[in-house]
């Protein structure tokens, strides 16, 4: 059984249509990404699924239960953590602070000395401010902060996004490790290189719709698709 499935997802905001009878299947313990242009929707799928998108119909059920139409709250207390666009840390706790605060929220949390060990630049950084650290420590923090939540299905929006490649490729190793550890992950990107190698199945949405589903291993020979679906350059970075 899949731990999340979406059948004929529609979204909304207002009078706008952005999600079209979307469906989805993701197996426990995978890695999967969802791929896509700018405003294809992906940031709004993940909204449908945590329930902060304003209007949505269709099923999403979780672990069999039908989660569509639970509150905010109920969802994330099933398990399901979001990780946002652009990183919200708090600017003037401390790492350690920050990390402690969202374990203080958690019913059953991982260990935070667990955190450390996962991420070994937040370690170095325990006593440094959110606002002092860089876009990739704060990426790092942010995915911290979700992960010591213990998860069942960690939600990722573009966690590359605005990181510069050395970076990327930081967060590729701690990432690499975090999904080693019991954990459905199910994240948005525009790098594809970073989504090919990290993730197993994908996902490709257009207009707020399915276009293509398949392995990563599949969609490395696909130029074709990735040439239309996805951003300029995209396709042909090294
Ligand atoms: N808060 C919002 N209000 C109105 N329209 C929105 C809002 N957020 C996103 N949209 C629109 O919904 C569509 C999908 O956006 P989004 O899910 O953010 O795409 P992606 O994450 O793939 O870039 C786009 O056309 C975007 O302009
Ligand atoms: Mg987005």
């Amino acid at each position: 059984m899949s731990i999340l499935e979406l059948s004929g997802v529609n979204a909304y905001y207002g009078n706008s249509h952005v999600l079209f009878d979307l469906e989805m299947a993701i197996e426990e313990n995978d890695v999967v990404t969802l791929l896509g242009r700018n405003g294809a929707g992906k940031t709004t799928t993940l909204r449908a699924i945590t329930g902060t998108v304003p209007r949505r119909e269709g099923h999403i059920e979780y672990r069999g239960e039908d989660i569509s139409d639970l509150s905010v709250e109920g969802i994330s207390q099933r398990g399901i953590k979001l990780v946002p666009e652009g990183r919200r840390i708090f600017p003037t706790l401390t790492v350690t602070e920050n990390i402690q605060l969202a374990h203080e929220l958690a019913a059953e949390p991982r260990e935070i000395e667990e955190m450390f060990d996962i991420f070994p630049v937040l370690d170095e950084l325990r006593k440094n401010r959110g606002q002092n650290l860089s876009g990739g420590e704060q990426q790092m923090l942010s995915v911290a902060r979700a992960l010591v939540q213990n998860p069942d299905l960690l939600l990722l929006d573009e966690p590359t996004e605005g990181l510069a490649p050395v970076i990327v490729e930081d967060l590729r190793e701690v990432l690499g490790d975090v999904v080693e550890r019991d954990v459905t992950v199910l994240m948005t990107e525009q790098n594809v290189d970073f989504a090919l190698d990290l993730g197993e199945q994908a996902y490709i949405i257009d207009k707020g719709s399915n276009v293509w589903e398949g392995s990563v291993d599949d969609l490395q020979d696909r130029e074709d698709l990735l040439d239309e679906y996805l951003s300029v350059g995209g396709a042909e970075a090294e």
